[in-house]
């Protein structure tokens, strides 16, 4: 697969879709060169057949860069895996996929939303934070690879309830 750069001053045309199983191979591509415990093929692909599941991507002059997979459990809202190719960092990608993420989930009643990130995870931290997410709590040693701690965090819905 030939990958482009998101460096440069060139035309770039960003578009937020849904995750369709083509994105796959750049989508676990990226996972592995981000994540030291990466999601395999085969849990991404899990996900984007769960119905009322929220896959998206993020594609740069049609290649595909970033994405962000989400679930509703019970009544909650988990926002589990985001992820910005790294050389497409810091171009508010992440930004998208999140302001996305919640106009699709504002259309169904819910309380909230969760995550789980590690510690040291300033950056993400600092993200979450900006989108209104505070921390609620720690997992102690939750990574299995280097027992990291997470840190829990959550939003509120701020819709109405039914
Ligand atoms: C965290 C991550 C998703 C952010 O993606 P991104 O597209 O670079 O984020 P954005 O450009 O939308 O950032 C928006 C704001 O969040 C904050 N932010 C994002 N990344 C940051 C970083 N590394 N350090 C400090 N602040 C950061 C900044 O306030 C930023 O605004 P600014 O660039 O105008 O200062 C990306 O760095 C990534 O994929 N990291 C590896 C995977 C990961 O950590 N995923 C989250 C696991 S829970």
């Amino acid at each position: 697969m030939t990958v482009r750069s998101c460096e440069g001053d060139g035309f770039q045309r960003r578009l937020v879709r849904a995750m369709q199983f083509t994105d796959l191979e750049a989508v676990v591509a990226i996972e592995r060169e981000t994540f030291t415990l990466p999601w395999s093929l085969a849990v991404f692909s899990g996900q984007l057949g769960r119905p009322g599941g929220i896959a998206l991507v993020c594609e740069v002059d049609g290649e595909t860069v970033a994405y962000l997979v989400a679930d509703m459990f019970v009544d909650v809202w988990h926002l589990m895996n985001l992820s910005v190719r790294e050389d497409c960092r810091r171009r508010h990608i992440a930004s998208e996929l999140l302001e996305s993420y919640f106009s699709i989930t504002e259309l169904r009643s819910h309380r909230g939303h969760t995550l789980e990130v590690r510690a040291s995870n300033t950056g993400a931290i600092d993200l979450y934070r900006s989108f209104g997410f505070v921390t609620t709590g720690v997992r102690p040693g939750y990574y299995s690879d280097d027992h990291e701690d997470a840190v829990i965090m959550w939003k509120d819905w701020e819709g109405e309830t039914a």
